[in-house]
């Protein structure tokens, strides 16, 4: 079943071009998206609601996470996010209209599913809404709109096509909800929606960096730190990328947003701590990059992937720089970026010599609290 690949997570990380056409397939037209691609009573759902409330776990709230930006930037719709393990119990409030949405790969998640069911007691009629990688799951019975993640079967526990796949699934519902209110333009979701149908071959550029991430994770092999660096969107993706290196590498790492390293981590940094930053060219790249400068004044090895127009440039052997994509818009960006990640985590644990697929200590799904 591995064929060429000696893990499943390898596997799956180069099943995603594939998994992200599965999960694209019948959902939107040249131009659009298909509303009822997210069940037959979602045009009336998303013409009423005012926010959004997302709850998830791990990777699957890194996803939501990324959703944030878009939901607010894009639309102009408030939105939160919350991990649903503190969601369950804090008693929150939540806003009329609100769209309560739950991401979760197995659909099993115990947090996942109490939070869900914890707000519909609190708030009968509340709208649910789950993006989901299991068909006949709780979280799909449950839920009052479903969309299937069509990422396949997902072994390995480090979660990689299905991350990516819901990346997918939240810009569909970001866009169709915008279509529906109105707050896109069809030119706007033209663009995205081309933008959705150029990833698969963006993420086939992204994988042919292995040989080069496979080199620079040699320098990672005698370290127990490491710190990820994103601003705006990837911010989310370098947590993304910080949960997965600890998940199955067993270094310790820490995403932070770029401009809070005068508040505190900065004072982290030596030459013992490699500093991984994602670099697209966007309008916090400036920024990004006096930050970066910060860190290269006192530390050792850093990583740095960019895009064609980032042009972050290397002065040094202890700065790498990785083309990892050609320019990529608002919604291909971080999806594209957490592709490297993925990779750096898995050549990092190989050289570890960890069980990859079956990490120590955790479970492909936490169906206990
Ligand atoms: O099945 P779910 O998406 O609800 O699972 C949530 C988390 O347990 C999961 O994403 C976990 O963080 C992964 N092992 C991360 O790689």
């Amino acid at each position: 079943e591995l064929g060429e690949h000696r893990h499943y997570m390898h596997k799956e990380i180069f099943e995603q071009p594939q998994a992200v056409i599965d999960t694209l397939q019948g959902r939107i037209t040249d131009s659009s998206v298909l509303v009822s691609a997210f069940g037959h009573r979602a045009e009336s759902i998303f013409a009423e609601i005012e926010n959004i409330q997302i709850i998830a776990c791990g990777t699957s709230y890194h996803a939501g996470m990324v959703a944030r930006y878009w939901f607010e930037d894009i639309l102009g719709l408030p939105c939160s996010v919350e991990v649903a393990s503190e969601f369950r119990y804090r008693h929150p409030v939540i806003r009329n209209k609100t769209l309560l949405v739950t991401i979760s790969q197995s659909g099993e998640t115990a947090d996942t599913l109490a939070a869900l069911r914890e707000a519909k007691q609190q708030f009968p009629g509340i709208a649910s809404l789950t993006i989901c990688n299991a068909p006949e799951s709780s979280l799909t019975r449950e839920s009052n709109l479903v969309f299937l993640t069509h990422a396949g079967p997902e072994i390995g526990v480090a979660s990689t096509k299905a991350f990516t796949t819901q990346l997918v699934a939240l810009a569909l519902l970001m866009t169709a909800i915008g279509q529906v209110q109105k707050r896109l333009t069809e030119q706007r979701e033209k663009t995205i929606v081309h933008g959705l149908q150029k990833l698969p071959t963006l993420i086939q550029n992204a994988l042919k960096h292995e040989e080069t991430i496979k080199q620079i994770a040699l320098s990672f092999a005698d370290k127990t730190s490491a710190l990820f660096l994103g601003r705006g969107t990837m911010f989310p993706i370098a947590m993304e990328g910080a949960l997965k290196l600890k998940e199955i590498s067993y270094i310790h790492a820490e995403a932070y947003p770029a401009g809070e390293l005068k508040h505190g981590p900065l004072a982290l940094i030596d030459e013992q701590i490699p500093v991984v930053a994602i670099a697209p060219k966007d309008e916090l790249l400036e920024k990004l990059k006096s930050n970066l400068q910060e860190v290269k004044a006192r530390g050792g090895q850093m990583i740095v992937f960019e895009d064609e127009g980032s042009c972050v440039s290397s002065d040094n052997d202890n700065f790498h720089v990785v083309k990892a994509t050609t320019n990529v818009g608002r919604i291909t960006a971080p999806i594209t970026f957490n592709i490297p990640l993925q990779l750096l985590s898995y050549h990092v644990a190989l050289i570890k010599g960890t069980d990859v697929d079956q990490p120590r200590n955790l479970a492909k799904s936490v169906t206990v609290e």
